[in-house]
């Protein structure tokens, strides 16, 4: 029998990493209009304040933490702070993350570690943390955020590609240790959004042109194109979809590459 209300939160606890800016904001803002109490975390918790008090007046619980994902004391710290906060936390969305754009010659050893410390084994360490408890409980979903570098290589990428080729493997490996606790862990892949992270997007309209003819839905994602998806793999109605790589990328991780020449209209 269908539940009465699909992809409902309500009452459950979403704990967001990287929720100062960007795509952490769009995942915890989903899951809060879908009913979530929020956990946001980011280096300096000041400055998820503005957004935390934009959830508040939807009428959700906020509670905002410091974590720093290259610091394993610093999510030791983090989770103990949120359970004793929020006791059960039934959602993990592992979104805090980094890159260094650069040709691969040009890639020292100090870019390397930042972007794979913080991608892969900040990532790691956090569903590590929250899994614990997610298996007391007997319950649990954790997202982690890939990438359409999960799937695709592209020049000016190779660390940040080897993170999120990494996380996808991650998710397939740590589904198969925790499903048997109630604990789902799937991979949410975005394309290209335009964020902080993305610089190049607002700096360089020809490489946007570029980009988006290689995309099939011919523009790059906007913030609600990840609202269905996040909820989808948060909620109770995902219970049997676990260790998949999910793509909201328009498409391009299809490979996208024309085949004829097009002509000049
Ligand atoms: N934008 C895209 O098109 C896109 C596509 C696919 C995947 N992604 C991934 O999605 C995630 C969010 O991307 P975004 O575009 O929103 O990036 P962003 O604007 O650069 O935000 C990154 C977030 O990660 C946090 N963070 C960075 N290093 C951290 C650390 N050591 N410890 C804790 N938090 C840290 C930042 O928080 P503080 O600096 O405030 O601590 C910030 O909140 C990233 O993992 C990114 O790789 C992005």
């Amino acid at each position: 029998m269908a539940s009465e209300r699909l992809f409902d939160l309500t009452g459950q606890v979403a704990l967001v990493t990287g929720a100062s800016r960007g795509l952490g904001q769009y995942f915890a803002r989903a899951l809060a209009t879908a009913g979530a109490n929020l956990i946001l975390t980011s280096r300096r918790r000041e400055d998820t304040a503005a957004f935390a008090a934009e959830m508040e007046a939807l009428g959700r619980r906020v509670v905002t933490l410091d974590l720093d994902v290259r610091d394993q004391a610093s999510i030791e710290r983090m989770v103990a702070a949120a359970e004793a906060a929020c006791g059960q936390i039934h959602i993990l969305v592992n979104n805090a993350g980094c890159n260094v754009r650069k040709p691969a010659l040009d890639v020292t050893w100090d870019d390397w570690n930042l972007v794979l410390d913080t991608n892969l084994r900040g990532s790691f360490f956090v569903a590590q943390a929250m899994a614990r408890g997610m298996v007391k409980h007997g319950y649990g979903r954790i997202i982690n955020i890939g990438s359409v570098t999960s799937v695709a290589g592209y020049a000016g990428l190779g660390p940040y590609g080897a993170s999120r080729g990494g996380i996808k493997q991650l998710t397939m490996s740590l589904a198969d240790d925790w499903g048997r606790y109630g604990i789902t862990v799937n991979c949410l892949a975005p394309g290209w959004f335009k964020t902080a992270q993305n610089q190049v997007m607002y700096e360089d309209p020809e490489w946007v042109e570029y980009l988006v003819d290689r995309i099939p839905m011919k523009r790059p994602g906007e913030p609600r194109d990840l609202d269905g998806a996040v909820v989808f793999l948060a909620s109770e109605e995902s219970r049997y979809v676990t260790g998949q790589t999910l793509l909201v990328d328009g498409g391009i991780s299809t490979g996208a590459t024309r085949a004829t020449v097009r002509k000049k209209t």
